[in-house]
């Protein structure tokens, strides 16, 4: 049987998240490292794991927060973890957690490690705002004045403009589109006509809402007091529309490209804040300590492209490489979970899927094929349950486990799409 490591098995104990919800909103008091260290208890709590026997913690995220700019660390000076457990902070953008979770994964295949917490927290609501250039050249002057005289000669250079904060972007530094005008771009380059665009957003808040009310999606999320007065306790996503319509959707205006743009708050995923964490072991450890893992590695990829070609595109050349790799097809899976950026993307990601100029872009000779809908984000997407960027890999990829379980099914593909032009596959298996 094909594993990505040395024949060493990578389990997939457990996952578990915080509710995500909009930025703004129930969590705007509440850091990144809150948000991850809030999944990182309920999933000790959850899987009864005694602390001592986590050896790394392991956590994506996209916006630091400049004060703690290791979060993983921060998350894993929990009191019910040793202090001597090692912690790393990764960034991949939006698939800041898949990272973390490969990167965990790989210390386990290698023999390093037996057991790892791996995923990602991000808070929207808490993004660090600069100072211009102008207004940091001036304090960093007047700190070094050794006169009154001097620190005031600092501060008349400052004019007005340099006193306008700037907020990070969600923009290509590579070429200053955001993330917003390339779904746009992608939407025009393979046809994605609004319409469709709409549908998929639909079908995302219908889907997540059904996941919700059954339980399903709420199993995976712990409920949070929420601060400062922690009267109100957040137990679900709340960004997911149950009530809205096809009609809703149409009418909402175009966000990014005003005039002839396809793309709007309703078929985008929105700004969002929360936490998600996997907990990962040898199968040989898995099992000595008594757990049934939810799922197992089978092989992952990552790929890149050119920013200013379709920047969120890159899933269809990482998953043939990671299909190959499982030694397996898409006819082989049963469920895949696509990351929704935009639906824009998730259309584009999909016809990228069945095109033979893709496939050879990949260096395959034929597609990866057409996704069976009905398998195809059962649970909604980012669209509906939000995106903080540091954490979906996590949340997608215990929903991917548990839905496979309680389906009945043996194999799961899960994609992500990165800034940056990067995209991530991961092929999981149930037993
Ligand atoms: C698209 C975006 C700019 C919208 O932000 P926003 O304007 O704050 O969004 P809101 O939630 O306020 O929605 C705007 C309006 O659309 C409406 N709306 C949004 N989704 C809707 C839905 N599914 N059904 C009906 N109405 C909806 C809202 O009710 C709101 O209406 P109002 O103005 O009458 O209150 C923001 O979500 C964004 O930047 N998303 C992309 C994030 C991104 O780039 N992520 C990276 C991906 S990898």
């Amino acid at each position: 049987m094909p594993t990505f490591g040395n024949g060493r098995r990578v389990a997939i104990v457990a996952g578990v998240r915080t509710p995500f919800v909009k930025a703004g909103t129930a969590f705007k008091s509440l850091s990144s490292q809150d948000l991850g260290r809030l999944a990182v208890t309920e999933l000790l709590q959850r899987t009864n794991l005694d602390g001592k026997e986590v050896q790394a913690v392991v956590f994506g995220t996209v916006v630091p927060n400049v004060q703690a700019p290791n979060i993983a660390r921060e998350v894993s000076l929990l009191p019910m973890l040793p202090k001597g457990v090692e912690s790393f902070t990764v960034s991949r953008a939006c698939a800041s957690a898949n990272q973390a979770i490969t990167d965990g994964a790989d210390q386990i295949a290698l023999g390093h490690y037996d057991v790892v917490i791996a995923g990602g927290a991000e808070s929207l609501s808490n993004v660090p705002i600069l100072h211009s250039r102008g207004f940091s050249d001036a304090l960093v002057a007047a700190s070094k004045a050794k006169s009154m005289g001097q620190r005031l000669q600092a501060f008349a250079k400052i004019r007005p403009r340099d006193l306008v904060p700037i907020a990070p972007a969600i923009a290509e530094p590579s070429t200053g589109e955001t993330m917003g005008q390339s779904a746009e771009k992608m939407a025009k380059l393979n046809d994605v006509p609004r319409e469709e665009q709409d549908q998929f957003a639909l079908r995302s808040h219908r889907l997540a809402a059904a996941g919700t009310t059954d339980g399903r999606l709420t199993a995976e999320i712990v409920p949070v007091w929420v601060p400062p007065k922690y009267e109100t306790v957040a137990t679900k996503d709340n960004g997911i529309r149950e009530d809205t319509s096809y009609e809703q959707l149409a009418s909402l205006k175009p966000v990014f490209d005003k005039r002839y743009g396809s793309v709007t708050a309703g078929n985008a995923s929105p700004l969002t804040d929360g936490g998600a964490a996997i907990l990962l072991m040898s199968e040989e450890r898995a099992k000595a300590l008594g757990y049934a893992p939810i799922g197992y590695i089978r092989s992952y990829s990552y790929a890149a492209l050119d920013p200013g070609e379709q920047l969120l595109q890159a899933p269809v050349l990482a998953a043939p490489v990671a299909l190959k790799r499982a030694g397996l097809t898409l006819a082989d899976i049963d469920l895949v979970e696509m990351h929704e950026a935009f639906a824009a993307q998730v259309l584009s990601n999909l016809r990228g899927f069945e095109s033979q100029a893709w496939a050879e872009r990949a260096g395959f000779p034929a597609p990866v094929g057409e996704v069976d809908r009905a398998r195809l984000n059962v649970m909604g997407g980012s669209i509906s349950i939000g995106h903080p960027f540091g954490a979906t890999g996590a949340r997608i990829l215990t929903t991917l486990c548990n839905e496979l379980g309680r389906r009945g099914g043996q194999f799961g593909l899960m994609t992500v799409c990165a800034a940056g032009g990067m995209g991530h596959a991961m092929v999981v298996e149930r037993a």
